[in-house]
Formats: C-alpha cells, sequence, structure tokens
C-alpha cells in the first residue's frame, strides 16, 4: 500500500512553513495528513514554529516561549518567504482547518522538557475542543510518555534522529526515524511513519518498504512520484 503522504510543516517548498497559505495549499495538492510544530508561548498558547526564535521564519526578532501571543501577532510570517503576509498561526486554527478537511494533524511538541509538561497539558486540553484525528509525535520519549497517559486515545509517534532502536516503548504507537536512518537500516520501515522525504528515491525507498506516513515539503510532487512507481 502507498504511503499516506503528509505534507511538512505545510506545503512548504512553495509557501512560508506553518502559515495558513501553506496548509491549505497542501490541501488543494491532495495530502492526507498536516504535520506542524508546536510552542508555548509566555502567555500558554500553543502556536506553530519550529525555532525556538522567530528570527528566520519572521520578519522579527525573539523567542518565542518569551513572547505573548499578541506579540507574536505583531510580526509577519509570510514575506521573508516571497509569500503574503501572514500572522503567527495558532495550533486552535490549525485543528480547526484539519477538522473541516477531515485531515490526519500530526503535531510535534518542541522542548517540552524545558516546560515541564506544560506543553502536552496544553495540547490535551486543545484537542478537547476538536473532532479532529490527531497524532502526537516528539522526540523526547519523556514527552511521548507524558502525553499518553493524559490522552491514551491519540496515537503517537517517537521520532528518532541518530538511532533507530528495534523495539519501542508500549506507549509508543509509530517509530518515526529519519529518512537517513530508513537508507541505512536495510528490510525495516514497515508501519513507521518517516520524515523528511523528498527526494524520488527516497519516496520509492519508502513505498518498498511499506512505510505508513510520509512527510514531505512537496506533497504535489511526492503524490506524483508515487503515482508513477
Ligand atoms: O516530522 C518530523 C520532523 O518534522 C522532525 O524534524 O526538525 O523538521 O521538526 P523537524
Ligand atoms: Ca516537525
Amino acid at each position: 500500500m502507498s504511503p499516506e503522504v503528509v505534507a511538512h510543516r505545510g506545503a512548504s517548498t512553495h509557501r512560508p512553513e506553518h502559515t495558513l497559505a501553506a496548509y491549505e495549499l497542501a490541501l488543494r495538492q491532495g495530502a492526507d495528513g498536516l504535520e506542524c510544530d508546536v510552542r508555548l508561548t509566555r502567555d500558554e498558547h500553543l502556536v506553530c514554529v519550529h525555532d525556538r526564535t522567530i528570527d528566520r521564519t519572521s520578519g522579527g526578532t525573539g523567542v518565542v516561549g518569551a513572547m505573548t501571543l499578541d506579540e507574536l501577532r505583531r510580526h509577519d510570517f509570510g514575506s521573508w518567504h516571497g509569500g503574503e503576509p501572514a500572522e503567527v498561526l495558532t495550533l486552535d486554527v490549525l485543528l480547526g482547518l484539519a477538522a473541516d478537511h477531515g485531515k490526519r494533524l500530526f503535531v510535534e511538541t518542541k522542548h517540552p522538557v524545558r516546560h515541564g509538561g506544560r506543553v502536552e497539558r496544553r495540547l490535551a486540553e486543545a484537542l478537547g475542543g476538536h473532532r479532529v484525528d490527531v497524532v502526537m509525535m516528539s522526540f523526547s520519549v519523556f514527552a511521548v510518555h507524558r502525553f499518553k497517559k493524559l490522552k491514551p486515545e491519540v496515537p503517537t509517534v517517537l521520532l528518532y534522529d541518530r538511532l533507530w532502536p528495534t523495539t519501542k516503548p508500549h506507549f509508543v504507537d509509530y517509530a518515526g526515524p529519519g529518512v537517513h536512518l530508513l537508507r541505512r537500516h536495510p528490510g525495516r520501515g514497515e508501519g513507521a511513519y518517516v520524515w523528511t522525504v523528498d527526494d524520488p528515491v527516497d519516496i520509492a525507498l519508502c513505498r518498498e518498504r511499506g512505510v505508513r506516513f510520509l512527510a514531505t515539503n512537496n506533497p504535489e510532487e511526492t503524490r506524483e512520484h508515487l503515482a508513477d512507481n
């Protein structure tokens, strides 16, 4: 079976990552699911920003966790990538979009240890108001464990960057290796969530290995490659 195509930070090759425009394009391109990173603002809102600071992906500077949502809203997250001006995207808005389109949303919590579990608690609370399929993900085994205790019904991915263990803890539903690990470990990958896959050779490899979810910055091209093979 072909892997489900997950739009990594939206259709982030063609639109500024984590903007509504990036996710709307991903939906038009036929993505099966959407991926986002979340961070907590100073006033405890979850916003979709990858880095610790807003310096790379906005016209401003500053640490996300030191700013309030209102402060973040004063910055433009679209123009840096040649896009239309765009407000910081909140998780709440993205959950609404995924729900409206019946798409699965993969939510990665960033630097959860530093916040002592607040990110997972806020995520669990945020899910309460939406009817949407969510998968929680993290590189931190502690974060995944904490979240699973709060929301046992929500599937989880443990992300792997350097090592890919052969077994996973009982509270992890899917292994989440980077595509570099998939290349390095022949015969593995069945049922996994693999990131970030843009190269046609890697796309073919994911299909061969029975990967379940494939995260890509370019859903349209990825779907075309999957259809051709
Ligand atoms: O989908 C998982 C992948 O996004 C992890 O890496 O740095 O892009 O968040 P990163
Ligand atoms: Ca991510």
